[in-house]
C-alpha cells in the first residue's frame, strides 16, 4: 500500500447509502422515480418551481434523522491523521447531504452544493436552510419572493469549486473515488486527470463504476465496511 501525504477523495451517493440515503442510479434510485428534466434543471425551475421545490423538500425531509456511517467517520479520521503528518485530505463531494461535515470532515469541496442551504436568485446570498422552500418564500436578506432555490447545482449548471479541485489534484499523491457511478461530468473526469499526473487512483465502490478501468487499484463492497479498512491500510502504509 503506497503511503500518501496529499490525497484527493471524490465521493458520491454510495458513501451515504449505508446511512439509508437513496442513490441516483441504482435500481429504484432517485432517477428511476423522478425525471431529471422535470426536477433538476434551471428550465424545470422556471417552468414549475413548486414541482422542483417539492422534490428538494422531500429529499431534505428524507435526511432528517439520517446519521453519518462508518465511511464518513473513517474519512474524517483520515483527514485528521494526514494533517498530523503534515499532509492534506481534500474531500470533493458530489453529495448535497451534510453527512461528511457532521462526521467531522472539514476540508470539503461540495461541488454540487448543499441541501442545507438556500440561494436567492436576486441577491445571490446563500443562507442556511432547513425548512421547506416554496415559490412564495421570501429572501431573508433582500426580501424578494419567488427567488429562493435550494443551493444545489442542477444539470446544465457549472459545479462549484472547480479551480480548488484542480489545484488540490495537481498537488495530490493519490486520487480515490468512493461510491460514485462515474456517470456525471466533470466529477467523472477527475480520475482521467489524476491518471495524467501518474498518481495511484483507487476505486472503492459497491461494484465497478463506468470508468473502473481507469483506476490502478480497487476494492469492492459496502462503503461502511471497505472505507474504514482502506483508511486503516493507508495509515499503516
Ligand atoms: N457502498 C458503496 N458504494 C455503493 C453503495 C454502498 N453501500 N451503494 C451503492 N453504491 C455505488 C453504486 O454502485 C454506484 O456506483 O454508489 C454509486 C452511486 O452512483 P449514483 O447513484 O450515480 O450516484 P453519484 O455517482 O453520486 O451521482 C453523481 O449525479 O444525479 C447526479 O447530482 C447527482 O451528485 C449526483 C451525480
Ligand atoms: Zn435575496
Amino acid at each position: 500500500m503506497q503511503s500518501a501525504k496529499n490525497i484527493v477523495i471524490l465521493t458520491g451517493a454510495g458513501v451515504s447509502a449505508d446511512s439509508g440515503v437513496a442513490t441516483f442510479r441504482d435500481a429504484g434510485g432517485i432517477w428511476a422515480q423522478y425525471s431529471i428534466e422535470e426536477v433538476a434543471t434551471p428550465d424545470a425551475f422556471s417552468r414549475d418551481p413548486e414541482k422542483v421545490h417539492g422534490f428538494y423538500n422531500m429529499r431534505r425531509a428524507g435526511l432528517a434523522g439520517v446519521e453519518p456511517n462508518a465511511a464518513h467517520f473513517a474519512l474524517a479520521r483520515l483527514e485528521r491523521e494526514l494533517a498530523a503528518r503534515g499532509g492534506r485530505l481534500t474531500l470533493v463531494s458530489q453529495n448535497v447531504d451534510d453527512l461528511h461535515r457532521r462526521a467531522g470532515s472539514e476540508n470539503i469541496l461540495a461541488m454540487h452544493g448543499a441541501l442545507a442551504e438556500a440561494l436567492c436568485q436576486f441577491c445571490r446570498h446563500v443562507v442556511p436552510w432547513t425548512e421547506d422552500l416554496s415559490a412564495e418564500t421570501q429572501c431573508p436578506d433582500c426580501g424578494s419572493a419567488r427567488g429562493m432555490r435550494p443551493n444545489v447545482v442542477w444539470f446544465g449548471e457549472v459545479p462549484h469549486h472547480l479551480d480548488a479541485i484542480a489545484m488540490a489534484l495537481a498537488e495530490a499523491d493519490m486520487f480515490v473515488a468512493i461510491g460514485t457511478s462515474g456517470a456525471v461530468y466533470p466529477a467523472a473526469g477527475l480520475v482521467a486527470e489524476a491518471r495524467s499526473l501518474h498518481i495511484p487512483c483507487v476505486e472503492l465502490n459497491l461494484e465497478p463504476s463506468d470508468n473502473a478501468r481507469l483506476f490502478t487499484d480497487r476494492r469492492y463492497g459496502k462503503a461502511s465496511e471497505v472505507v474504514p479498512e482502506w483508511v486503516e491500510d493507508v495509515l499503516k502504509g
